[in-house]
C-alpha cells in the first residue's frame, strides 16, 4: 500500500555520505511506490533560532515566554508559514526518516531548531491543551513511524556499551525517546554509519545496500519497546512503578525489554 515518507535531512553538502543516504532513501522509498515529502533544511535556509519572530501577533508584549507564546500563535492559527508548512507534513507523513551526521554527539543545530519551532505547544507538547496527559506513546503523531539515519565519524568501538563516547543509543535517547515517542510516534532502532568520514567507496556501496534492504521493512520492522506513559508502568504519569523499575535505573529502564 502506498504511504507517505517525510524526509528531513541537514548536510548541505551533496557529496556527503549523508546525502548519498537521502539519495538513496528516495529512490528506494519512491520504488516500492511510496509518496515522498521532503525538508531539505539547508536549502530551505531553515531558521535554526527560536526567537521574538517566531510569534509575530504576541499575546504578552511584556514578557518572552516561549510556552505561552506558542501555545496562543499555535491555537489562534498566527504561527509562521514556515512552521505550518512542517506541521502539516508530519501530519501527513505516515512515517519520518531523519538523516544528518552526529555533531557532538547530538543533533547538527538546523535540526535541533527545527525541532524547538516546529513542535508547538499543543502539537509537539501539551496536545489538546492537556498539559502532560497525552505524552510518551500518546500524542498527535501517535500511529506514525519514525527512523534515525545517523553518519558517525568515530569507530563503532567507541560508541560500544562500555566504549569511551558512550552507547549510540543513549546518546541520542533524548531525541527517539524525548523528541519521537514524545508525540506518540513508534520509533525503530536507530541506523548509524560508523567511520563515515573515511569510508572506500565500496564500503559506501555496502552501507547503502544494506540502508535501501532495511527501508524494505519500514513498516513492518519492530519499534523500540519504550514504555508509553499511560501503559501502567508509571506512577502518577511520573515515575517507573516499584515493580517495574526493580534492579533498574538509568535511560534504558524506560523500555521494556521483559519480551526479548
Ligand atoms: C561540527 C562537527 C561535530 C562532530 N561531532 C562528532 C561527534 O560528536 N562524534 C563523532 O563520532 N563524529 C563527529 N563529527 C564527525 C562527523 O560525524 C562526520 O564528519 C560525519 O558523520 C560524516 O558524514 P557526512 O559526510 O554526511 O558529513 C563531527 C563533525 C563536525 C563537523
Amino acid at each position: 500500500m502506498t504511504k507517505k515518507v517525510l524526509i528531513v535531512y541537514a548536510q548541505p553538502e551533496p557529496t556527503s555520505l549523508t546525502r548519498q543516504f537521502v539519495e538513496a532513501t528516495v529512490q528506494s522509498l519512491q520504488e516500492q511506490g511510496h509518496d515522498v515529502l521532503l525538508s531539505d533544511l539547508y536549502a530551505m535556509r531553515w531558521k535554526a533560532t527560536f526567537d521574538e519572530q517566531d510569534f509575530p501577533c504576541r499575546a504578552d508584549l511584556g514578557r518572552l515566554s516561549f510556552i505561552k507564546e506558542s501555545g496562543h500563535a499555535y491555537s489562534t492559527g498566527r504561527q509562521t508559514d514556515d512552521v505550518v508548512s512542517e506541521q502539516q507534513k508530519l501530519l501527513a507523513a505516515d512515517a519520518v526518516i531523519f538523516h544528518f551526521p552526529l555533531w557532538w554527539f547530538g543533533l547538527p543545530a538546523i535540526l535541533k531548531g527545527w525541532i524547538d519551532r516546529v513542535y508547538a505547544y499543543g502539537f509537539g507538547y501539551g496536545y489538546k491543551g492537556k498539559g502532560n496527559l497525552y505524552r510518551y506513546g500518546d500524542g498527535i503523531l501517535k500511529g506514525k513511524r519514525a527512523l534515525l539515519s545517523v553518519m558517525v565519524g568515530g569507530p563503532e568501538a567507541d560508541y560500544s556499551p562500555l566504549g569511551i563516547n558512550g552507547p549510540l543509543e543513549e546518546l541520542l535517547f533524548p531525541v527517539t525517546h524525548g523528541v519521537l515517542f514524545y508525540p506518540g510516534m513508534d520509533v525503530l532502532p536507530t541506523h548509524a554509519v560508523y567511520g563515515a568520514a573515511h569510508l572506500a567507496k565500496t564500503e559506501i556501496a555496502t552501507e547503502i545496500a544494506v540502508w535501501r534492504k532495511r527501508l524494505e521493512q519500514l513498516f513492518e520492522e519492530a519499534p523500540i519497546p519504550f514504555r508509553r506513559q499511560n501503559g501502567g508502568d508509571y506512577k502518577d504519569n511520573h515515575i517507573l512503578a516499584d515493580h517495574i523499575a526493580f534492579g533498574k535505573s538509568g535511560l534504558l529502564a524506560h523500555v521494556d525489554t521483559s519480551d526479548t
